[in-house]
């Protein structure tokens, strides 16, 4: 997807055109057309909630995941919440998840009744430590939400397995993760549920909002069926109180244009990811993303470590280069869950993580030119 030929070095020392984070323009140019076809279908069929697209989306997401079921939801916090919501959290219950991700984790958790647990992520992947799950699993645990972060797999068969000794339920976090694999599987596609998120910026993105839930666990589809839905298994027939959570259709009509395309995409992140690899492996003072043995990465972020973070952030942004930080402040030192008392310390991994960590430019038509920029301007500001 990343055409454009790479300029001799003076040229990129010269060049001040933004490069920006993120381009949430390009993707939608090729197949506008058929992105306004869509729109217009949906004026003129009156179908604009739920509905045939969000039907035929549901079928076609479920087959390139690789589960039974799938259930398309207003947002990826939704879906999270109606999963856990459905496997039936008890007050007191806890669930242990990564407190290096993003807080609509931990708070559809609370939001179901249950406890968060925060415990220690490994520091190659940045994802769930499966020796910090074990250490952290209590009588009153019942379950476990590894984040795919990044858009790589957590070590699901070490946390499966844990899950199964201790008869646990897993829940993946997939919403940076779509298509992303693990050992050959699909993330959303091991766990008793996935949750994924079609925000804008990830890798599957709407024009609005949307989330979807994957699972082949039937009595799941039903329960994440009927609480999107205000708690109604058919028209005014509450079975209990729900939610307003369904996805629009024209949401799921873009999405279901977006998905033909959407190994292309990440193939095209993928391609960026080498390139920034080759362009920065000779800066010491960095650490890069490493991919894991069972992983196929998806790079929904291209994230790298250094010690003096904010030098190199605020090198890039006088460069005109957009940077992002995920995430600064661990959810286990965030105010919002003061009340659950982990000291400073408590898990210095992720700390660590939080304070070195800096985001470069990633998305699939970001130009071998424009990611020799960014790597010359890393280069330059640690006198290489
Ligand atoms: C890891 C993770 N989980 C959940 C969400 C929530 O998704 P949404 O913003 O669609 O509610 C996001 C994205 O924002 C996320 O990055």
């Amino acid at each position: 997807m990343a055409t454009a030929t790479m300029p001799v070095a003076a040229d990129l020392a010269a060049d001040v055109t933004p490069i920006p984070f993120l381009d949430l323009v390009e993707p939608h140019r090729a197949r506008e057309e058929e992105f306004v076809a869509a729109f217009r279908t949906a004026l003129r069929t009156a179908a604009f909630v739920g509905g045939p697209e969000v039907e035929q989306f549901e079928r076609e997401f479920a087959a390139w995941v690789g589960t039974t079921h799938c259930a398309g939801v207003a947002n990826g916090t939704d879906s999270l919440r109606f999963i856990f919501l459905s496997l039936g959290l008890e007050p007191g219950d806890e669930v242990i998840t990564a407190s290096h991700t993003f807080i609509a984790t931990s708070e559809a958790i609370s939001q179901a009744g249950g406890r968060p647990v925060f415990v220690d992520i490994d520091p190659v992947t940045m994802t769930l430590d499966p020796a910090a799950v074990a250490a952290a699993i209590t009588p009153r645990t019942v379950g476990i939400v590894p984040v795919h972060l990044y858009g790589q797999c957590a070590d699901m068969d070490s946390l499966l397995a844990l899950a199964a000794q201790h008869g646990l339920w897993v829940v993946e976090d997939a919403a940076q993760a779509h298509g992303a694999r693990y050992r050959g599987r699909s993330a959303g596609s091991m766990g008793t549920a996935g949750s994924f998120s079609f925000y804008p910026g990830k890798n599957l993105g709407s024009c609005g909002e949307g989330g979807a839930v994957t699972t082949s666990d039937a009595a799941i589809l039903d329960g994440v069926r009927r609480l999107r839905e205000h708690g109604q298994r058919e028209k005014y027939v509450h079975v209990s109180e729900g939610y307003n959570g369904r996805l629009h259709a024209i949401q799921a009509a873009i999405l279901r244009i977006k998905l033909r395309d959407q190994d292309a995409a990440n193939a095209g992140r993928q391609q960026v990811a080498r390139w920034y690899q080759e362009a920065l492996a000779d800066v010491p003072e960095l650490t890069l993303p490493q991919v894991a043995p069972w992983a196929e990465h998806v790079w929904h972020l291209y994230v790298v470590r250094t010690a003096n973070r904010e030098a190199l952030r605020q090198a890039l942004v006088a460069a005109r280069i957009g940077v992002g930080l995920h995430y600064p402040i661990p959810l286990h030192r965030q105010e919002a869950y003061a009340h659950l008392g982990y000291a400073p310390g408590s898990l210095p991994v992720t700390e660590q993580a939080a304070a070195e960590l800096l985001s470069l430019p990633m998305f699939p038509s970001l130009s071998q030119a424009q990611v020799e920029r960014v790597a010359q301007t890393i280069r330059r500001h640690f006198g290489r």
